[in-house]
C-alpha cells in the first residue's frame, strides 16, 4: 500500500515536473526577445503570414495552435471608439462600449504642459485596457501646415519642438498600461483632400527639421510600439509601404523595433509592402469585404498573395521573419503582457482629467477691460444670455474616425448653467443653423436640434435678447461636420460658416459685453476681432466641454493655454498657401496630385515671423486672468563650443492678484546663418504656476544641438559657429528680453 503511493507520488511530480515545463514565448518572466525568437522558431510559414494582416475591421490574429492572441485594435486618439460589427464599420450595438471623450490634441498641445499630456495618456491608455483594446490608434503629430486640413484638430499644432515635447508623455503614459500607441500618420499627411492621392514634394532638409521630429520623439524618447503609415504618397510611393520612410529612417536611421501598421485601406501593392516595411495590413478596401471570395482577409497583400510569393522564392523568410517578430513583440508587449494592470472606464477620475485639460488647454486670445471672468457675485440680478448652435451640439459625435459613444457630454449651455452664480439667469438664442444633424456611423447624438426659422429671424431674436442681457456669450465655431473639422474633408475657407460673422457683428453692435467662444481646431478668420471685447479658443473639448468651458468663464480656471498654431488674419497669409501647391496639382492621365511643399522651413510662425506678416494671433499667444512680468534674464556663459551647454536664467512674476500659470517660451535666431533660416524657432518652454505677487526663476538650458539645421547635402545636423540670439518670450510675437550669444 505504502509503496503504491509512493509510486504514485512520483509519477504525480512527473507529470507536474512536465508541465512545468513552461515554453519560453509563454514564460512572462522571460525576456521579451527570447519569448520572440522562441515563438518564432515553433510557428509555420502560414503562421508567420498570418499574424501580418488583419482578420476583421480592428482585429488581427494570433496563433491559436500555440496559444499565441491576437491584437485588438481601437481609434483613437480622443477616446476609445464604439465596436463595429466583425466586418463592417456599422456599429455592432453594444451597450458597454461608450468611453469618455477626452479634449482633442490640439487642446492637449495649447496647455503646452507635459504633465497633462501624461495624465491624458494615463487615462485614455486605461479605458482602452478596460474595453480590452491592445493598440490604440492615436496620437496624431503631423504638423498643422494649413488651417484647412480636416484632421488638425487630431494633431499637435504646428511645430515640431511642441509637438514633440507634448507627444512623449502621451505615448508612455498609454504605454504604461500595457497597450501601445500608433503613432500616426507617418508621415507628410497634412491635408484631406485628395489623402489618397496627394504626392508630397519636399526637400529633406523640411522633412527632417518639420515634418518628422515629432514621429521621431515618439519612436526615440516616446519608446512607441507601433507607428501608423499615411494614405498618400511621397516620392510616388504609398506611405505605407515606403522604402526611404519606413526602412531607411524609421527602422535604419531611428532603429525603430516595433510593428508598422498600415492605415485602413492604405496598402496597395503586396511586393512594395512586403520589401518597404510594412508588417501589420488593416482595412483593405476598407469594407472588408468586397476583395474577398470567401474570407476578404485572405486576399490581403501580406496574405495569400505574400504566401505565393514566398512558395516561388520571389519572397525571401528573413524578411518575412523580421515582421513576424516586430508583430510577436507587440503582442507580448500588449495582449500577452501579464504584468499589465486592469484599467477602468468612464471613472470619476477620467472626467476630470477631460475637464482639467480642457480648461487648461482652452485660450483667452483677448481680453479688453478684463471683461473676463464674469462676475461670482453682484448686488443685482445678472442676465446672461448664450447664443450659438455650438452652445448644444454634442462634438463627439462626428469628425471620422476619432467618433465616439459617450454616456456623458456637458454641452456649454450645460456647463455655463450648472456654473452660473445665484442671481444669475441664463437664457439662450440659437443665433444661427449649422448642422442639424448627429450621426457618426451608426452613433447618435439623439439631440433634436431642428429649427424652422430663418436666418434674420434667428439673428433678430439674438438681438432683442442681446440688448436686454448683460453678457452676451456667443458660442460657435466649427463642428466636425465634413468640410468642418472632419476627415476625409478639408475646409473649404478660413471663415466661419452658416453666417455666424453677421451673428457676431450683429451680437457686437447690440452689447458691448460679448464673449465670443470659438469651438474649433483650426484657425478661423475673424473679421470682428476689434468689435469683440473677449474671444476664448475652446478647440472640440470631448466629455467635459461646458464645464471645462464654464471654468473659465467663471473664473474658477484662470487660463493658461497658448496657441500650438498661428491664427492668420487671412488664407493668402499661410506659407501653404501663399508659396505652395495646395491642394496639388493632378498629373495628366493620372489619379496622382503632385504637391510641392515650396515654402520648405518656413511653415506657420516661421513663415509670418521671417516675412513679417502680422497673425490675427501669433503662435504661443494666450493671456491670464492675471498678469506676469518677466525680469533680466542672466546667461551663465556669452560663448559655447560644441558639447557645451549655456543656461538662462530668467525670473518671472505675478504681478495680479489671481494665481496663475504662464508658459515661458525660448526662441532662438541664428542671426548671420549660411542658409535661410527662420527668424527664430522654439527650442524650450516651462509652464509655471505662480500665486499673487510670486517669482519664480525659469531656466533653459541650450546646447548646439538647438542651433543646428539639417545639412541635406551631408545628411546629417549641422552647426556653424557665429552669432546666436535667445529670446525670452511670452509668445512667438512677444519678446521680453533677448540674450545674444557665440558659438565657437
Ligand atoms: C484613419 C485612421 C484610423 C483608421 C481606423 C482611417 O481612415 O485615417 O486614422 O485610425 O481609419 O479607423
Amino acid at each position: 500500500m505504502l509503496k503504491q503511493i509512493l509510486i504514485s507520488l512520483v509519477a504525480g511530480a512527473a507529470v507536474s515536473a512536465a508541465a512545468a515545463v513552461t515554453p519560453a514565448y509563454l514564460d512572462p518572466s522571460r525576456d521579451i526577445e527570447e519569448r520572440v525568437e522562441d515563438a518564432l522558431s515553433r510557428m509555420t510559414t502560414a503562421e508567420k503570414v498570418a499574424i501580418l494582416h488583419a482578420q476583421s475591421k480592428f482585429s488581427s490574429p494570433g496563433v491559436a495552435r500555440l496559444g499565441i492572441r491576437g491584437l485588438w485594435t481601437t481609434d483613437g486618439p480622443h477616446g476609445i471608439r464604439p465596436e463595429v460589427l466583425w466586418d463592417e464599420w456599422d456599429q455592432a450595438g453594444w451597450t458597454n462600449d461608450s468611453c469618455v471623450a477626452f479634449p482633442a490634441l490640439t487642446c492637449l498641445a495649447a496647455t503646452w504642459n507635459p504633465e497633462m499630456s501624461a495624465l491624458y495618456g494615463r487615462s485614455i491608455g486605461e479605458e482602452a485596457l478596460y474595453r480590452g483594446k491592445d493598440v490604440l490608434l492615436g496620437p496624431g503629430v503631423n504638423i498643422y501646415r494649413t488651417p484647412l486640413n480636416g484632421r488638425n484638430f487630431e494633431y499637435m499644432g504646428e511645430d515640431p519642438f511642441l509637438a514633440s515635447e507634448m507627444v512623449v508623455p502621451y505615448v508612455k503614459g498609454v504605454q504604461e498600461q500595457g497597450v501601445a500607441a500608433c503613432v500616426k500618420h507617418y508621415a507628410l499627411n497634412n491635408q484631406e483632400v485628395n489623402r489618397h492621392t496627394t504626392n508630397v514634394i519636399v526637400d529633406d532638409r523640411t522633412l527632417y527639421e518639420i515634418y518628422l521630429p515629432a514621429f521621431k520623439a515618439a519612436v526615440q524618447q516616446g519608446g512607441a510600439w507601433s507607428i501608423m503609415g499615411a494614405y498618400n504618397y511621397y516620392q510616388d510611393q504609398h506611405l505605407c509601404h515606403n522604402r526611404r520612410m519606413l526602412n531607411d529612417i524609421l527602422k535604419g536611421e531611428w532603429g525603430f523595433d516595433g510593428a508598422v501598421i498600415s492605415d485602413w485601406g492604405g496598402t496597395h501593392d503586396t511586393a512594395e509592402a512586403v520589401a518597404n516595411g510594412l508588417d501589420l495590413e488593416f482595412g483593405s478596401w476598407t469594407n472588408g469585404l468586397s476583395n474577398g471570395a470567401s474570407n476578404a482577409y485572405d486576399n490581403y497583400y501580406l496574405a495569400n498573395p505574400y504566401k505565393e510569393m514566398l512558395a516561388k522564392g520571389e519572397a525571401d523568410t528573413k524578411t518575412l521573419d523580421d515582421k513576424a517578430r516586430r508583430v510577436l513583440r507587440l503582442i507580448f508587449r500588449t495582449s500577452m503582457n501579464t504584468s499589465k494592470p486592469y484599467g477602468s472606464l468612464c471613472s470619476e477620475a477620467h472626467y476630470a482629467a477631460a475637464r482639467r485639460i480642457g480648461g487648461e488647454g482652452i485660450v483667452l486670445l483677448k481680453n479688453d477691460k478684463g471683461l473676463l471672468p464674469l462676475p461670482l457675485s453682484s448686488e443685482k440680478p445678472v442676465r446672461l444670455l448664450v447664443v450659438g448652435e455650438n452652445a448644444l451640439k454634442m462634438m463627439t459625435v462626428g469628425g471620422g474616425s476619432s467618433s465616439l459613444k459617450v454616456q456623458r457630454e456637458v454641452s456649454p449651455l450645460d456647463g455655463l448653467r450648472a456654473a452660473a452664480p445665484a442671481g444669475m439667469t441664463v437664457d439662450f438664442a440659437r443665433g444661427y443653423v449649422g448642422d442639424v444633424t448627429g450621426e457618426y456611423n451608426g452613433v447618435t447624438s439623439g439631440q433634436d436640434l431642428s429649427e424652422s426659422r430663418s436666418p434674420s429671424e434667428l439673428i433678430a431674436e439674438a438681438v432683442e435678447k442681446a440688448r436686454a442681457a448683460d453678457y452676451v456669450v456667443f458660442v460657435g465655431g466649427l463642428n466636425k461636420s465634413a468640410g468642418q473639422d472632419c476627415e476625409d474633408s478639408d475646409r473649404e475657407s478660413l471663415s466661419l460658416p452658416y453666417g455666424q460673422d453677421e451673428v457676431i457683428t450683429s451680437l457686437a453692435k447690440a452689447n458691448p459685453n460679448l464673449i465670443v467662444v470659438n469651438v474649433s481646431g483650426n484657425a478661423v478668420a475673424m473679421p470682428w476681432v476689434k468689435q469683440v471685447p473677449a474671444i476664448l479658443q475652446a478647440w472640440f473639448l470631448g466629455s467635459e466641454a461646458g464645464n471645462s468651458i464654464a471654468d473659465v468663464v467663471f473664473g474658477k480656471v484662470n487660463p493658461s493655454g497658448k496657441l500650438p498654431m498661428t491664427f492668420p488674419v487671412k488664407l493668402e497669409d499661410v506659407a501653404a498657401h501663399a508659396m505652395g501647391e495646395y491642394p496639388g496639382v493632378k498629373r495628366q492621365g493620372e489619379d496622382v496630385w503632385d504637391e510641392k511643399y515650396n515654402e520648405g522651413v518656413l511653415v506657420g510662425y516661421r513663415w509670418h515671423d521671417t516675412k513679417k506678416i502680422k497673425p490675427l494671433f501669433p503662435f504661443g499667444h494666450g493671456l491670464s486672468y492675471t498678469t506676469f512680468s518677466y525680469g533680466k534674464p542672466v546667461a551663465d556663459r556669452r560663448e559655447m563650443a560644441v558639447g557645451e551647454t549655456m543656461t538662462i536664467t530668467v525670473p518671472v512674476t505675478n504681478t495680479g492678484d489671481r494665481e496663475g500659470q504662464e508658459i515661458v517660451q525660448l526662441y532662438v535666431t541664428d542671426v548671420k546663418a549660411p542658409l535661410q533660416r527662420p527668424a527664430k524657432e522654439l527650442k524650450g518652454f516651462r509652464k509655471v504656476a505662480l500665486a499673487p505677487g510670486e517669482t519664480k526663476e525659469v531656466t533653459f538650458t541650450i546646447t548646439a544641438d538647438d542651433l543646428a539645421y539639417f545639412d541635406a547635402d551631408a545628411h546629417s545636423w549641422a552647426t556653424h559657429p557665429g552669432k546666436y540670439q535667445a529670446h525670452v518670450a511670452s509668445s512667438s510675437a512677444d519678446i521680453a528680453s533677448t540674450v545674444p550669444f557665440t558659438l565657437r
